[in-house]
């Protein structure tokens, strides 16, 4: 769309990390408006006052628009919510399904790779193409129909994770297992590539949490933001197996 921008993390050209207050304010300057999405997951106890502080910090800073990456209606993703509600901002917020990106861009494509995915559950989930939701954020950045509105944002259809598999597997001519594991061995199965235990507990908090089926509905959220259906998984399956990240 032409407009500058810069890309705060740790390992960004901006630096920004979320435990380290100094560098919010440098990483702010020259914004008028920012995307906030929070690392690693909203609903970890804690988040929500330190997206609250950064909300302030924000609009201190003249950042007078914000817009939140937020969960499904996980308690302290809620919190957050509210608390850059309440920052006096200008604010959208977009309450997200699973990202259909978690089989490509996370911790699941090594174990894609490898041949079988293991996750704590097996409910439908209304899987969200995040390329929909970087289309509902760059809209709500920049045109001011979006204000003050709470996008509950969902793919087009309910799948579960075997069968979100299977699909990956018919694309890749590949085959691909999925089996159910219980919460404690999702999270050893974290800290095994890699994951600082703390996250990988707090992971398998979180998945036992959401993963009941009580998320298992679809809304019309990208509708009322872009006035079109959300992607399918289908498409993101395709376009992704054409990049090779699948390929064992
Ligand atoms: N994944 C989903 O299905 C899903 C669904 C709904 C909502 N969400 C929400 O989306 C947000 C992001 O989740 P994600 O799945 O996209 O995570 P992710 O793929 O793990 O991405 C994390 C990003 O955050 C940065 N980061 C990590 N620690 C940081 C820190 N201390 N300070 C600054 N940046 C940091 C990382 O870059 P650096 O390593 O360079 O710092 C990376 O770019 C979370 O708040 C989560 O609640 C996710």
């Amino acid at each position: 769309m032409g407009h500058p921008i810069k890309i705060g993390s740790r390992s960004g050209d901006t630096r920004f990390d979320w435990d380290d207050e100094r560098t919010w304010a440098p990483a702010l300057d020259g914004c008028t408006l920012a995307y906030i999405t929070f690392a690693p997951d909203l609903a970890f106890p804690g988040a929500a006052e330190i997206v609250g502080r950064f909300a302030k910090t924000a609009v201190a800073a003249g950042t007078t628009r914000l817009v939140l990456l937020s969960g499904r209606g996980e308690e302290g993703a809620e919190l957050a919510e509210q608390s850059v509600i309440d920052s006096g901002a200008d604010w959208t917020v977009a309450r997200c399904a699973f990202f259909a990106q978690n089989f490509s861009e996370s911790t699941w494509v090594d174990a894609i790779r490898a041949g079988n995915l293991a996750l704590p559950g097996n409910t439908a989930e209304p899987i969200l193409d995040a390329d929909d939701i970087a289309e509902i954020v760059a809209a709500a950045l920049t045109d001011d129909r979006h204000i003050g509105r709470l996008y509950e944002l969902t793919g087009p259809r309910l799948m579960t994770f075997d069968e979100a598999v299977k699909e990956i597997g018919v694309a890749t001519g590949r085959t691909i297992g999925f089996n159910e594991v219980s919460s404690a061995e999702f999270a050893a199965g974290l800290e095994d590539v890699g994951m600082p235990k703390d996250e990988a507990q707090g992971l398998a908090v979180l998945f036992a949490e959401i993963l009941d089926g009580h998320n298992a509905y679809l809304t019309d959220g990208v509708q009322q933001a872009l006035g079109r259906e959300p992607r399918d998984f289908t498409d993101y399956v395709r376009r992704t197996a054409a990049t090779g990240v699948w390929d064992g």
